[in-house]
């Protein structure tokens, strides 16, 4: 998918106007990549130069019109990046543009106060140069292993990176089904490891002076944002409250009413199948295919609770 400069997100645009600088443009194609060893392997003998490892981490904070995220590196200069990129499975046109960041650390924590912390995609990247194409062999921390074509775009024409890209993609043997359209961080925010973190992280917080036995939940909203809640006790056993129903809270009160995935972990099991009472909770906001991270089980909301009863009977 080819995108002309009028649809380069506002954002990006006066950033680029402000500082005086053009925005920077490649072309994109990203894949899985079953076997990283032998795509190396490919790469060196097209001729590719080895530039070798690179430790990135980059943040990714809400409310932002354009992409932005700060990424420090070793070795390297640690940089801010706004950029726009189209998702399209396909070779795909960014725009980007970078600014050097001399002390990320302090950026980031004004950033993360202001906006808030959406993402942090870490990863170790093996970096290879091939005619003004950069090949990212990435081992992406809870995604695994990929590839990235970026070919940068010279002048207006983006004819000729296409074409680099192009023969690099068969050369490397990249296979179509493997071919990716979304960035990391979309594919953070959207995987088991993304949810099952954020029930990991609130089960810290867990009120278990009686069981002692902590239990977080983290739901999947529809609008992509993550609800979580710990279980909460009292001494008067019976008015103490599951993670699910503490996490079901947590959505409603930021006006979320659709679940897509849920999360449930306890420190002292490695899989802690969700109480019948939570089921029932669950299931008025959620599908039967809806799917359910125990800890290092999936399975979904339906086989859980089979026949359930819902508004649907009610109703009938
Ligand atoms: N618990 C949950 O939070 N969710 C479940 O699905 C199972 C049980 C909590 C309730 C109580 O605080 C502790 O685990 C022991 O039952």
């Amino acid at each position: 998918m080819i995108d002309d400069d009028e649809t380069l997100a506002h954002g990006v645009a006066s950033l680029v106007d402000s500082l005086g600088n053009r925005p920077m443009r490649n072309v994109e194609l990203k894949s899985r990549d079953p076997d990283p060893a032998r795509t190396l392997e490919l790469a060196l003998t097209l001729g590719a130069s080895d530039e070798g490892e690179i430790e990135q981490r980059d943040t990714y904070f809400g409310g932002s019109r354009a992409r932005v995220k700060l990424r420090e590196q070793t070795p390297g200069e640690d940089e801010l990046i706004a950029y726009r990129r189209p998702d399209d499975d396909d070779a795909q046109v960014s725009d980007y543009l970078r600014v050097p960041v001399p002390a990320a650390a302090a950026l980031k924590e004004a950033l993360d106060a202001a906006y808030g912390t959406k993402v942090v995609v870490a990863k170790r990247r093996r970096l290879l140069l091939w005619e003004n194409v950069r090949i990212h062999l990435d081992q992406v921390e809870g995604l695994g292993s990929y590839m990235e074509l970026e070919g940068l775009v010279d002048g207006d024409d983006d004819g000729p990176a296409r074409e680099r890209v192009e023969r690099l993609r068969k050369e490397l043997e990249i296979d179509d089904a493997n071919l990716v359209a979304g960035s990391y961080s979309d594919l953070l925010l959207d995987s088991p490891a993304a949810l099952l973190a954020a029930a990991r992280a609130v089960m810290r917080h867990a009120y278990v002076p009686y069981s002692h036995f902590p239990v977080g939940a983290a739901l999947r909203g529809a609008g992509g944002g993550i609800h979580a809640g710990a279980n909460v006790e009292n001494a008067a056993y019976p008015q103490g409250q599951c993670a699910e129903a503490s996490a079901i809270g947590a959505m409603i009160a930021a006006g979320e009413t659709r679940i897509t995935a849920i999360a449930v972990v306890a420190q002292n099991l490695d899989v802690c199948p969700p109480c019948g009472g939570c089921r029932q909770r669950l299931s008025e906001f959620a599908a039967a295919d809806t799917p359910v991270y125990i800890g290092s089980e999936t399975t979904t909301l339906g086989e859980l609770l089979p026949l359930s009863f819902g508004e649907a009977e009610l109703k009938a």
